[in-house]
């Protein structure tokens, strides 16, 4: 939480006066070891569908800022929560504007450990 703190410390300081909300980008930020991972494994697995800088749709919707989307998209559900459940039952909620295409493997294609690096490498696109 430390690190959270100082990386929004940062992102304001860098930003000098009203936020500019028109398009998420991917900050440059440093990763744990577990995001840099997570970073690499979405790029193998996801990055076919799912564009991490910019808005542009490939298959699927773009992450730049799904982590701050994701605490929105079901009432009551955090940002983690939703990951999880997108990722092992991608047609339970579909994205409006999005088809069910999603692979729903990700349960046995996966370890364990390699889903929470993903996850935590998605929860830093703010
Ligand atoms: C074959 C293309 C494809 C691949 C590969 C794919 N996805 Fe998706 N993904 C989609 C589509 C299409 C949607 C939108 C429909 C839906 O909500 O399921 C989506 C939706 C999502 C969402 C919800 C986004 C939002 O804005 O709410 C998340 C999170 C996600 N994918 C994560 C992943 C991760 C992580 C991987 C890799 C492990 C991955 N996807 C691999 C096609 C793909």
């Amino acid at each position: 939480m430390v690190t959270l703190g100082l990386i929004a410390a940062s992102l304001l300081a860098a930003c000098g006066g009203p936020p500019d909300t028109s398009i998420p980008t991917t900050p440059t930020v440093e990763l744990s070891p577990q995001e840099a991972a997570g970073k690499r494994l979405f790029s193998q697995y996801c990055g076919a569908c799912h564009s991490i800088v910019g808005e542009a749709a490939i298959v699927g919707p773009a992450m730049a800022g799904i982590a701050t989307r994701a605490e929105t998209r079901i009432e009551g559900m955090s940002a983690h929560d939703y990951l999880i459940e997108s990722i092992l039952d991608p047609g339970a909620y579909l994205v409006p504007g999005f088809d069910n295409l999603m692979p729903s493997t990700w349960g046995t294609t996966l370890t364990g450990e390699e889903m929470d690096a993903i996850i935590a490498f998605m929860l830093t696109l703010k």
